[in-house]
């Protein structure tokens, strides 16, 4: 999803309340000195938070969790809809539609105005910020329901769960901290709750796609024919990545396969156009022979080192007797050191599945058990890269 960023002369004037405060602060005299560093402080929180990427902080945020609780609040509501367009909407006008009480929307409405999600006028009636935009969006509101109900829940647990397992990290033997948790493994579960299954894939749709990997120029320079794999989006979900790419190179030739368990296509009626789906477990022998390219986004960050081996096993043997095939993994990869707290954040997301995310040396070390090294760390605009492996 494209980032609607916070525009320029938008920026420069929340610049210029920064410099008014600063000279406010500097000039205060002793007793309005605490009164004058918070207003600074609130007038550069307001700037840092317009220089972020929208799309990109829906994910951090949901750890906020009066914020992500609010969000889901507001989406129950059905309140979201009201704001299209950029309009003032009252709290007498939330109270007449949703028949919620009038204190309920106040105090909700306060979690979001300091989030900056939503600008506060007097009335008071609230207007969507850049930051609140992403939230118009059904997709970004599934993945705040997906981590609110499905995985911030094992997070939670993780004092308890890591104390019982002796701060030991989790093995194929001992199960995922998820399972410490719940009882029964992440995927497993949401293959039973088809109604959940629907809306992780949804939030999925939440990340931007495909920017890190110039996915034009380089499918253009394969020359494809029509009944060549183009693609192999392995464990693809329902195939948003494999539809935003034909939807972008509409003239694209070659077939373009996307793979997961039968649970995750069994509630969707078909494929999108020009792609096909292929029940495929990742943990066997790779079926899509001859494919230029295998591409695996979102999925080594979900599992253990010792599963991500299995699983490269599973397609390495096809990369040694096929030397055009590429294979590219989208993912983190964190710095060496200093990670951000949106990096951190990503990181604790994965720790409930038995996964994680990885710095450069962690993936060469993981690539390098399976005779793999990095042929190139393509990055973009997400938090994400795209990283190109080669047979050692
Ligand atoms: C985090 S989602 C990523 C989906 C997609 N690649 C994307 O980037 O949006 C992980 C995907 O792995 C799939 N998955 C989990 N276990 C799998 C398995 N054993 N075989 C195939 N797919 C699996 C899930 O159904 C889900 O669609």
């Amino acid at each position: 999803m494209a980032g609607t960023y916070t525009p320029r002369p938008e920026i420069a004037a929340l610049v210029e309340n920064v410099n008014k405060a600063a000279a406010g602060y500097e000039a205060a005299a002793e007793g309005d000195v605490h009164v004058a560093r918070r207003n600074l402080q609130l007038e550069a929180r307001k700037l840092l938070y317009s220089l972020e990427e929208p799309n990109s902080e829906v994910w951090p945020r949901i750890f906020q969790v009066n914020v992500s609780a609010a969000v889901e609040i507001v989406s129950d509501l059905e309140l979201w809809e009201k704001f299209e367009g950029g309009g003032e909407v009252s709290i007498t006008e939330m109270v007449e539609l949703t028949k919620a009480d009038e204190i309920i929307i106040i105090r909700i409405f306060r979690q979001l105005v300091a989030a900056n999600l939503f600008i506060e006028s007097p009335g008071p009636s609230f207007r969507l910020t850049s930051l609140g935009k992403p939230y118009l969006h059904p997709d970004h509101r599934a993945f705040n329901n997906f981590m609110f109900f499905d995985i911030i829940p094992a997070i939670m647990a993780m004092p308890r769960t890591l104390a019982e397992h002796q701060y030991k990290a989790p093995t194929k033997e001992t199960g995922t901290p998820y399972k410490w948790a719940h009882g029964e493994e992440l995927w497993t579960w949401l293959g039973s709750h088809p109604d959940r299954g629907v809306i992780m894939v949804a939030g999925m749709r939440s990340h931007n796609p495909m920017d890190a990997y110039p996915w034009g120029i380089e499918l253009a320079k394969l020359d494809l024919d029509d009944d060549d794999v183009a693609i192999v989006d392995v464990a693809g979900g329902q195939g948003h990545i494999m539809d935003g790419i034909r939807k972008e190179n509409p003239r694209m030739k070659g077939r373009f396969i996307v793979q997961d368990l039968p649970s995750t296509f069994d509630v969707v009626p078909s494929p999108p156009d020009r792609v096909e789906f292929m029940v495929y477990d990742i943990f066997t022998p790779q079926p899509a022979k001859d494919a230029y390219i295998y591409h695996y986004r979102h999925i080594f960050h979900n599992w253990s080192d010792g599963d991500c081996t299995t699983i490269l096993g599973q397609i390495v043997p096809l990369l040694k007797t096929q030397p055009k095939s590429k294979l590219l993994l989208v993912d983190v990869v964190l710095p060496n050191s200093n990670a951000t707290m949106q990096q951190a954040i990503m990181d604790i997301t994965m720790f409930p599945m038995g996964g994680m995310e990885r710095n450069e040396s962690q993936w060469k070390e993981l690539l390098a058990k399976s005779g793999l090294g990095i042929k190139k760390i393509w990055r973009g605009s997400e938090p994400e890269a795209c990283i190109e492996c080669q047979l050692l």
